[in-house]
């Protein structure tokens, strides 16, 4: 059954009231099977004092009933009522024991929200909104139950049945079928929970935690791929140790269960006891992953993990709440692989992200606060401003409290709010009383949308020997939220004296200040350094100490001495990019300074062999496209894509030597054998040398040599997409061959068809038609495989995508359309690529406006009407 589409009125957090009824016990079982599952719930309901309920609003969606009864007694029809969102039971005003049957068909479900098929398994995924696709429920994440669950089903195709909490009895029906039960004794929203039946084997561990309690930890996953688990469960184990260690929060179930599936819509999802993960987040091994694909890994179990107390022992009032989980998640999996691996590196690629996606997203017509006050679709919320800014908050919470004080709130937020709904002002009532400061102006960084623009002017009075600096901050308005007002922002900074020794001194003003941090609340701040005998020079937003732009105007020479003398590395890499940017969008003071100074400082540090390889590659990478893009009102994407390559082409030639120096060292220094950090970052600074050294070589002899003698899967892509990058002669060879070698695995070819939708041309558009044509290789219904072409496309081929004759924008938009009737969170999100399309010329703008308008007339789903909306808007 489908049912038309219709504006509902969006949901506001003002309008926030507690359920009229609580649910302390859920009893569900399920007849499971592909085509009809059932589903008999049996739900305790209490009606909340404070309130005259009599009616009882259940949410449910695509359900068909089949009986429903009240203390036992089955319901005549004129007691409740069914619409397209819900049931209502009429009449009922004290505590009652509600049961329903319903019946759905997992089989036929595209949106991969509630029970689906992924293969031969069956699986649940109820975040945000889901479980009402498998019971009639009050499916909102401040009603906490809990629940026992019995799972049936035919043994031979589904031996193995998990749910969430602990198993508590298995065993054998009629007609070949068996039942396991799982009762978890952890109250929790409905959003939590899952189940998974299916013919998969999984390897374990034991896991003794800090409390004594003993846990199966398991990785599961259909039979042929189980070995491919191992260095997850290593990263699970290590996950559960280092959240004892460093927030001191220990497990709390017997079985720690985590299960892998080809199709799922997100990256993995935290349900209680049984973490469920996109398969390309889990399977690894060292022949088809990537450094990257194991340090991801790591990422995500460790995040999905940490959920456990950061959105499940303590979960949300409600979903505008939705960064207090996910912001506060985000920041604990970072320190978990910054305190594992490379601070320094994990900090690069986390602002490098922020600043390519949340920056962008925050100065569009997507932009929203990282609470945001109103949603048409929740769905379209788990976004970089909610994940990543929302970090970034945290992370500044931990700048101005310290290490010891942010242990103190976190300790006390979740003793505190153990088994409850909270806010956002819990979190920052814990934190402010534990360090006693006052938080009511910080609390704005949630409310407000937008990047705050930070300008900083000095000036230095020699008579005096006063260094003066004026600080103001700026807050631009932003889509649907004109007014702002001014945040409180932790700066972190420096100074150094002409020899490169730190002052150990505070500038002195209107604004708190102590030799590393100026706390600044005012639109503008008027700080001073008097009695220093030269100019020092200043360094500001060390580690990027708020998610702010900084407006600096800094002279070439001086960013080359910031990269000389400064010890914190993103400060280094910041100043890399600056020179960039202003060399290659025309910006500061002298940009033809900007570009020989820069091209200077990165052939110093190509050929300094004490600096890290991995922090070398990073400055060799110039800024994303969109990061340029996003730092200028409109663009001309021709010619900043033309100038982008003009730089890379320069810096080849200039260090030349230097790149074919680097690249027989660290290859002969490194096979691909190791898997360990020297190796990883040798490789990540191979690849650039790869890319630079190909430019200057039409026959790209070593790139060519890179790939046939690869023993790993970095370096195999590395080479391979050099030589497609760069149309080299063996270009088509190696995508044959590697296709060919690689055809059985569905997330290599995943890899493969990224770098073929990506080919920086505009043919790229024929190529891409020419795959979605191939039976074998276009699968719609699988997100994975619609990213790997679609979003690739979209998102990292600027040349075909935004072809001017418009091809590139009328194959995405009709994809589009297919793929809103599969998967509306799928539609929506690739459409998102579209965010900055108001930057873009007026062809461009008039093509893509129209492509919008005809999305918008031909009934979008619910999730791809309300970006269509705010895209338009
Ligand atoms: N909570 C998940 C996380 O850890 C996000 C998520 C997984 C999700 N699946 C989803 C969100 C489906 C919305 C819909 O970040
Ligand atoms: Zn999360």
């Amino acid at each position: 059954m489908t049912v038309a589409t219709f504006a509902r009125p969006p949901t506001r957090l003002a309008d926030y009231r507690p359920p009229a009824w609580r649910i302390s016990e859920v009893e569900l079982n399920f007849d499971l099977d592909p085509v009809e599952t059932l589903v008999h719930a049996r739900l305790s309901l209490h009606p909340d004092p404070a309130q005259t309920a009599t009616d009882l609003r259940l949410d449910g969606c695509d359900l068909q009933l089949l009986s429903i009864a009240v203390d036992g007694e089955a319901l005549a029809d004129s007691r409740y009522r069914i619409d397209a969102e819900g049931l209502t039971v009429f009449g009922l005003s004290s505590a009652c024991v509600l049961q329903t049957s319903v019946r759905i068909c997992p089989q036929a479900n595209t949106r991969l929200e509630g029970v689906y098929a992924s293969g031969p398994m069956l699986l649940t995924q109820c975040e945000a909104q889901g479980f009402r696709r498998i019971t009639y429920f009050i499916d909102r994440p401040d009603v906490l139950a809990r629940y026992s669950v019995e799972l049936r089903a035919e043994q031979r195709r589904y031996p193995v049945l998990l749910s969430n909490g602990n198993p508590a009895a298995v065993g054998e029906l009629a007609d070949g079928r068996h039942f396991a039960r799982w009762v978890d004794p952890h109250p929790k929203p409905s959003y939590l929970f899952a189940l998974v039946a299916g013919d998969i084997a999984c390897v374990e561990a034991p896991f003794t935690t800090s409390e004594g309690r003993v846990v199966a930890v398991r990785v599961w996953t259909e039979r042929n791929d189980v070995e491919r688990c191992r260095h997850a469960l290593d990263c699970a184990l290590r996950a559960l140790r280092w959240d004892e260690q460093r927030f001191g929060r220990a497990y709390d179930l017997d079985v720690f269960n985590i299960v892998a599936v080809q199709y799922f819509t997100m990256g993995a999802m935290e349900n209680k006891g049984l973490n469920i993960f996109n398969a390309r987040y889990v399977l690894a091994d060292r022949d088809s992953a990537t450094d990257a694909d194991f340090e991801a890994i790591e990422s995500v179990i460790g995040h999905e993990h940490f959920h456990n107390w950061s959105g499940n022992r303590v979960t949300l009032r409600d979903w505008f709440q939705l960064s207090l989980k996910e912001g506060f998640t985000v920041f604990r999996d970072q320190e978990f692989s910054s305190d594992l691996h490379s601070r320094a590196l994990k900090r690069i690629d986390d602002v490098r992200l922020l600043k390519s996606r949340q920056f962008q997203e925050d100065s569009g017509p997507l932009a929203h606060p990282v609470r945001p006050s109103e949603y048409a679709e929740i769905n379209n919320f788990y976004t970089a401003t909610v994940y990543e800014k929302g970090a970034e908050i945290v992370r500044m919470l931990h700048t101005l409290l310290g290490e010891t004080d942010f242990r103190r709130g976190a300790d006390l937020y979740f003793a505190r709010h153990d088994g409850q709904a909270a806010t956002v002002e819990d979190f920052l009532a814990a934190m402010s009383e534990v360090s006693g400061r006052d938080l009511a102006q910080f609390a704005r960084w949630y409310a407000q949308a937008g990047t705050p623009v930070l300008t900083i002017r000095e000036c230095w009075d020699a008579p005096t020997q006063t260094l003066h600096v004026a600080i103001s901050q700026h807050n631009p308005a932003s889509a649907r939220q004109a007014e702002k007002a001014a945040l409180h922002i932790p700066l972190r900074y420096a100074l150094y004296a002409a020899d490169g020794s730190r002052i150990e001194r505070a500038l002195a003003g209107d604004a708190p200040a102590s030799a590393s941090l100026i706390e600044l609340t005012q639109p503008s701040h008027a700080m001073r350094l008097e009695g220093v005998g030269e100019r020092p020079l200043t360094v500001y937003l060390q580690g990027l100490s708020a998610p702010v732009r900084l407006d600096l105007p800094r002279d070439a020479a001086t960013l080359a001495r910031i990269v000389a003398v400064e010890p914190d590395a993103l400060t280094r890499w910041e100043a890399i990019q600056s020179l960039a940017t202003d060399a290659l969008l025309l910006r500061g003071p002298d940009p033809a300074a900007a570009r020989s100074v820069l091209i200077i400082a990165l052939g110093d540090l190509l050929n300094d062999p004490t600096q890290d390889p991995a922090f070398v590659a990073e400055c060799q990478r110039l800024p994303e496209l969109w990061t340029l893009a996003d730092q200028a009102e409109s663009i001309d994407l021709d010619e900043l894509i033309r100038q982008r390559e003009d730089l890379l082409d320069e810096l080849a030639e200039c260090h030349a030597d230097g790149f074919e120096e680097v690249y027989r060292r660290l290859r002969a220094a490194h096979s691909g054998q190791r898997f360990d950090a020297a190796a990883f970052a040798a490789r990540r600074l191979t690849a650039v040398c790869l890319d630079r050294l190909t430019r200057l070589d039409p026959q790209a002899s070593i790139a060519t040599a890179h790939f046939a003698n690869a023993t790993c899967m970095s370096d195999r892509l590395y080479a391979l997409t050099c030589l497609v990058h760069f149309d080299a002669p063996s270009a088509s060879t190696a995508l044959a061959q590697f296709r060919q070698q690689w055809r059985h695995s569905p997330l290599v070819t995943d890899k493969w068809l990224a770098i073929v939708a990506s080919r920086p041309q505009p043919e790229a558009l024929d190529v891409v038609h020419t795959l979605l044509a191939d039976a074998e290789l276009w699968q719609p219904a699988n997100p994975n495989r619609v990213r790997a072409i679609l979003s690739s496309f979209a998102r990292n081929n600027p040349i075909a995508c935004h072809r001017v004759d418009g091809t590139g924008y009328e194959l995405l938009f009709e994809q589009l359309g297919l793929l809103d009737a599969l998967n509306p969170q799928v539609s929506a999100r690739l459409l998102t690529a579209f965010e900055s399309w108001r930057k873009l010329d007026s062809n461009r703008r008039a093509r893509i406006e129209s492509g919008l308008r005809r999305l918008f007339a031909n009934q979008p789903s619910a999730d791809l009407r309300d970006v269509l909306t705010r895209l338009l808007g």
